[in-house]
């Protein structure tokens, strides 16, 4: 696992909340709350580059809002999932802390 970075504060995204931020890690990602659970992927599909921040989330899953290809917001090996980089997550005093997975 790559160094943990400040994404922002756990107030900024709270429950049903999302955000984008550049932390440094290299590009844009997009951080969800889902009923108290943090994810976190790379904002830009790997399609067209469209948002994900602008796509609507059902059942764990993100949908781009360009052509709807379905992003699990859980790290998976299933497609188009591979194509895309999901983020470690932990939350310390307050922060949201994200780190690029090693094998990425
Ligand atoms: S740009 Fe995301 S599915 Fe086409």
């Amino acid at each position: 696992m790559g160094r943990w970075v400040r994404a922002c504060s756990l107030g900024e995204l709270p429950p049903g909340g999302r955000k984008t931020v550049d932390c440094g890690l290299g590009e844009l990602i997009v951080l969800f709350n889902v009923d108290g659970t943090v994810f976190a992927l790379s904002d830009t599909c790997p399609h067209q580059g469209a948002p994900l921040s602008e796509g609507q989330i059902c059942e764990g899953t993100v949908y781009c809002p360009m052509h709807a290809w379905p992003f699990s917001l859980e790290c998976t090996d299933k497609p188009p999932n591979d194509l895309i980089r999901h983020y470690c997550v932990r939350i310390r005093a307050g922060a949201i802390y994200l780190a690029a997975p090693e094998t990425d």
